[in-house]
């Protein structure tokens, strides 16, 4: 696409809120990086909660960390750029350790990467020997390795339910583990740090054991916010990220991975008002794409971290060749055998509000 072009994409969808110059200046580097994408064989993977003028102009794919997962693997590429925050690119150089992976930020981190560590997978490895141990994807490589399977927000219960064993570690999402406890019906424990805490029995009075890791994102979302948009707006559809907590998700009217609530937007009347409780620039991107639809702009929480990927960082990875994803080998091999047994599981298993009312 030739700058001309971009910028009138740019503005058809972005035009309501973005002032023009802005706009012009944003089509002129979308396009410097799609001059780049072709002399270095690139693709673009850009995540949903990427900046509206990003997500809506360079990625070749977009969609939520699962499809992300699923494109990275089969990428006929030299180079992955991920538009998304570390351990994503880290996932995309799981599965493509000949491609170059870079990541368009400095850090770009997760609260919920950074929440566990592989020797606190270990430790845990100890107090339940034998027990299987799912990690959520938002973890690094050597967590992952440390692990038997992935799961995305969009695999979750379908991956708890696949795994023929009385119980199972789940981490390190305290809320996730507590939604996907409920929606499959298994009691969950929060074990400590030491082990002397711990009291795993002979007869097992639990099903998953969760760790205390949290989105600094969707923990802030209240069930009052949406209290007060039911209201507000009689009739509004309110949609919840599973990294909210639980009650969260039994107030509102669909949970799910970030891809099943763009397509649960798509699906509804014209004229519908929603309300994400998610991170904030998915919102615009939905409102840019769906212009019969109208968002509630009341919660509005941005990650910081999905907040350093920008089109100056995309187009400055690709000239410069940085911020490259290296792995050491053996991590690599058994993290890949985690992601693997994730990407055997089906897409199925999204979150079916069976246990809310979607009245809070
Ligand atoms: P999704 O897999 O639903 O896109 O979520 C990723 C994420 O980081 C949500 O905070
Ligand atoms: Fe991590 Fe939360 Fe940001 Fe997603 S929104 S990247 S879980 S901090």
């Amino acid at each position: 696409m030739t700058e001309e072009q971009i910028y009138e994409k740019l503005k058809n969808r972005l035009g309501k809120i973005m002032p023009d110059f802005e706009l012009r200046e944003k089509a002129k580097i979308a396009a410097e990086i799609e001059v780049l994408k072709k002399e270095r064989n690139a693709v673009i993977l850009g995540h949903n909660y990427m900046e509206p003028a990003l997500f809506n102009s360079v990625p070749d794919f977009t969609g939520d960390s699962l499809e992300l997962s699923r494109k990275a693997a089969d990428a006929d590429a030299d180079v992955i750029v991920f538009c998304g925050v570390k351990f994503m690119a880290e996932t995309a150089k799981i599965l493509s350790p000949d491609k170059t992976v870079l990541l368009p930020a400095k850090v770009a981190g997760c609260s919920l990467a950074s929440s566990i560590t592989a020797e606190d997978v270990r430790q845990l490895k100890k107090q339940f020997p034998g027990v299987p141990v799912v990690t959520y994807i938002n973890t690094y490589a050597d967590v992952k390795a440390e692990c038997d399977m992935c799961c995305t927000s969009g695999n979750a219960k379908a991956v708890v339910e696949s795994l023929d064993s009385e119980a199972v570690i789940f981490l390190p999402d305290e809320y996730l583990a507590k939604n996907v406890a409920l929606e499959t019906n298994k009691r969950i424990i929060f074990p400590t740090h030491e082990p002397h805490d711990a009291q795993p029995s002979d007869v097992l009075d639990y099903q998953m054991i969760g760790w205390h890791g949290k989105c600094e994102v969707h923990d802030q979302f209240r069930v009052e916010d949406i209290e007060n948009a039911r209201r507000q707006f009689p009739g509004v559809k309110v949609l919840a990220h599973p990294e909210c907590p639980p009650e969260i998700c039994q107030a509102c009217d669909f949970t799910g991975s970030t891809s099943a609530m763009i397509t649960y937007v798509q699906d509804q009347p014209t004229g519908t008002k929603f309300l994400l409780m998610t991170e904030c620039s998915m919102a615009d991107n939905i409102a840019a794409e769906n212009p019969d639809k109208e968002m509630v702009s009341v919660c509005s929480v941005r990650c910081p971290h999905m907040n350093e990927i920008t089109l100056e960082e995309t187009r400055d990875a690709l000239k410069y060749n940085q911020q490259i994803i290296e792995l050491d080998e053996d991590v690599r091999v058994k993290a890949k055998k985690s992601v693997d047994r994730m990407l055997e599981i089906g897409p199925s298993g999204t979150f079916s509000n069976a246990y809310g009312d979607g009245k809070s």
